[in-house]
C-alpha cells in the first residue's frame, strides 16, 4: 500500500494530520466527503480537493469502463453463513464491497447470524471464509463471547484464536456508535478486518430521535453513516452486515405483512441486499431476500443450535 506522502501536496505535516484524523490510507482519503476531512483535519478546502484528486487518480476512482468495473467486482468475495440453503439464496454467501441488512423481529436470529459470520469470516477462502478478522459494534449488549467459543469449538477451531480475532465494541448511544464507525477506517486496514457488523444499526437512533420533528435529523445521520459503511466496504473489499428491527405497519390492516423494516427509505436504499428473517414453527427460521439488485426473491430455512446457524433438518 502506498504512503499518504506519495499524494500531491502531502508532506509529513499534512500526512500526520490526516492519520490523526483517522484517514490512514489513500483509499480512505479518496472516498471521504471533502467537508468531513476539512472538519476533522482543519485543512483548507482547496488543499483537501487537491489531495483528494490525487488520491482518486491513484486508486482510479474516476469513470471506469464497464469492463474495468467488472474486473474490480471479480475481487469481490463471499462469506459463508454456515448454512447451505441460506448461502444459496444469497448467491453464495455474504458479499464484500456491499452492505447486507438482516431484518427481523425479536428472536428471529439476527444476532446469531452475525456471531456465526464473525467466525466463518476467519476461515480460509476454500472453506468459504474471507481470511480476515472481524469488527463487531454491539449496540444492545447481546454479543456473547461464550457463544463464539461454543460455535468455534464445534467447527474444530481454537476458540481462543477465533475470539481473539473479533474486535468488539459496545456502543452506548448513537453518537458513540457513529464515533466507532469512524474508527473503522483506521482499524480495518490495520488489522486485516474483512467483516464489519453493526448490531443493531438503528436501535439507538430510534430510541433517541423521538417524534416527527426529529425524524429528518435522524434519517440524515443514519444516511451519512450507512454511506460511510458502504465506502468502507468498497475501499477495503470487506463485508458489512447491519441488523434492523421491524416496526408494525398500520397499513397492513388492508393485508400484507404486519411488520416492516425500520429506518424507512434511507435504510432501504443504502443497503445492497436485504434479508428478512422470521420465526417459523418447531424452531425453524425463514430467511427471505426482499430487496437486492440481482438476487431473486427466494426463501431459505435454517435453524439455530449449538453449532451456530445450520440447515433446517426438515424443510417445511
Ligand atoms: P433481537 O436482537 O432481540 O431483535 O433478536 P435477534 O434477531 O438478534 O435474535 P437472536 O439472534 O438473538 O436469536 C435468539 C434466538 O436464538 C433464541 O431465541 C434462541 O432460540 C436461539 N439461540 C440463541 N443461542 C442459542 C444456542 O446457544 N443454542 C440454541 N439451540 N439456540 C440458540
Ligand atoms: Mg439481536
Amino acid at each position: 500500500m502506498e504512503d499518504l506522502e506519495s499524494l500531491d501536496g502531502v508532506g509529513s505535516a499534512i500526512a500526520t494530520k490526516l492519520r490523526t484524523a483517522g484517514y490512514t490510507t489513500i483509499e480512505a482519503v479518496a472516498v471521504t466527503p471533502p467537508l468531513e476531512i476539512m472538519e476533522k483535519t482543519n485543512l483548507g478546502f482547496n488543499t483537501v480537493l487537491k489531495i483528494q484528486e490525487s488520491a482518486r487518480k491513484m486508486i482510479s476512482a474516476d469513470f471506469k469502463t464497464a469492463q474495468e468495473y467488472y474486473e474490480r467486482r471479480k475481487s469481490m468475495r463471499r462469506c459463508t453463513t454456515g448454512c447451505k440453503k441460506l448461502d444459496e439464496i444469497l448467491g453464495g454467501g455474504i458479499e464484500t464491497q456491499a452492505l447486507t441488512e438482516l431484518i427481523g423481529e425479536y428472536g428471529s436470529g439476527k444476532t446469531q447470524i452475525c456471531m456465526m459470520l464473525s467466525i466463518t469470516a476467519q476461515l480460509p477462502y476454500d472453506k468459504g471464509g474471507l481470511e480476515g478478522r472481524v469488527a463487531f459494534i454491539d449496540t444492545e449488549g447481546t454479543f456473547m463471547p461464550e457463544r463464539v467459543y461454543q460455535i468455534a469449538s464445534s467447527m474444530g477451531l481454537d476458540p481462543k484464536d477465533a475470539a481473539g480475532n473479533i474486535f468488539v465494541a459496545r456502543a452506548y448511544n448513537s453518537s458513540h456508535q457513529c464515533l466507532l464507525i469512524d474508527r473503522l477506517f483506521m482499524l480495518c486496514p490495520e488489522n486485516n478486518i474483512k467483516l464489519v457488523v453493526v448490531d443493531s444499526m438503528i436501535s439507538h437512533f430510534r430510541g433517541e430521535y423521538i417524534g416527527r420533528e426529529n425524524l429528518s435529523d435522524r434519517q440524515q445521520k443514519l444516511n451519512q453513516y450507512l454511506h460511510k459503511l458502504i465506502r468502507l466496504s468498497e475501499a477495503y473489499n470487506l463485508a458489512v452486515v447491519v441488523t434492523n428491527q421491524v416496526q408494525s405497519n398500520p397499513a397492513s390492516f388492508f393485508g400484507g405483512d404486519p411488520n416492516r423494516p425500520a429506518g424507512g427509505n434511507i435504510m432501504a436504499h443504502a443497503c445492497t441486499h436485504r434479508v428478512y428473517l422470521r420465526k417459523g414453527s418447531k424452531g425453524v427460521r425463514v430467511a427471505r431476500i426482499i430487496d437486492s439488485p440481482y438476487l431473486p426473491e427466494r426463501e431459505a430455512y435454517f435453524m439455530i443450535n449449538e453449532k451456530g446457524i445450520v440447515d433446517a433438518e426438515v424443510d417445511k
